[in-house]
């Protein structure tokens, strides 16, 4: 897993050209896997949401566009969050957001302060992923949903191909271009390929205590999201 340091520092360092990146390398889908978790969140109706690695806070702002709900966006890097507060301040949506520095392996909240939680792209950076996992399930009520969207390894031909060689030579080429960060777009094919998927990931949130365990394949296996519920 890796450093805490390390991650933190990388983050800050591409805070900037974070959103661009994101965007332009994944074609624009990653708008739309944020937005088909956000559709299941409302499903449930959560009235405060805890959205752990806001990072620049893509996914509550999703949130905040389709419900008024409240927010509390944590991430450990300063500079993700600077860019998450202007688009927020921007976009009028100040009041109903609290973006704070914080280590999601160690939050700052108490027992059972929210009833949803949601992450996305962040478990993956956890330097201990156990311990992420046991506070995201501390800090909710009781039938607390979690929502946790990260790549995952698709299966099939032939996006498995197509992607396994788009995510190893294109990404981080493109990446280092762009940002001028020599290892932060290699650092994702890396971190991605030696990251649990699918059933294994859902096995980690079932011993980790989360029940009605389940997972929505996105593009062919190339994300996932997996949605647990807290049973007491
Ligand atoms: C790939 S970005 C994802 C940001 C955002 N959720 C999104 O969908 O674009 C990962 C974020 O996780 C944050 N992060 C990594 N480890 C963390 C931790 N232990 N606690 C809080 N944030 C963390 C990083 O600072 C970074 O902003």
């Amino acid at each position: 897993m890796p450093q805490k340091e390390t991650v933190k520092k990388m983050f800050n360092e591409i805070s900037g050209r974070y959103d661009f990146l994101n965007h332009f390398l994944s074609l624009g889908i990653d708008r739309l896997w944020r937005k088909r978790l956000v559709r299941e969140m409302i499903q449930g109706k959560p009235e405060h949401v805890l959205d752990l690695a806001t990072g620049t806070a893509d996914l509550a702002i999703e949130l905040l566009g389709q419900s008024q709900i409240r927010i509390t966006g944590v991430d450990i890097s300063e500079k993700m969050l600077a860019v998450g507060k202007e688009k927020i301040a921007k976009a009028g949506l100040s009041s109903s957001i609290d973006l704070i520095s914080g280590d999601a392996e160690n939050l700052q909240f108490s027992d059972k302060t929210f009833d949803a939680a949601m992450i996305a792209f962040g478990v993956r950076n956890f330097e201990n992923l156990d311990k992420g996992i046991s506070e995201m399930k501390r800090v909710l009520t009781k039938n607390g949903k979690v929502m946790i969207l990260e790549f995952s390894h698709p299966a099939s031909f032939p996006i498995k191909q197509v992607y396994g060689v788009y995510s190893r030579f294109i990404i981080p080429l493109m990446g280092r271009l762009i940002s001028s960060h020599p290892s932060a777009y290699r650092y994702l094919p890396e971190t991605v390929a030696a990251f649990p998927s699918g059933e294994a990931f859902l096995n980690i949130m079932q011993q980790a205590g989360f029940k009605d365990c389940r997972r929505i394949s996105l593009s062919g296996g190339i994300a996932s999201i997996y949605i647990g519920t807290k049973p007491d």
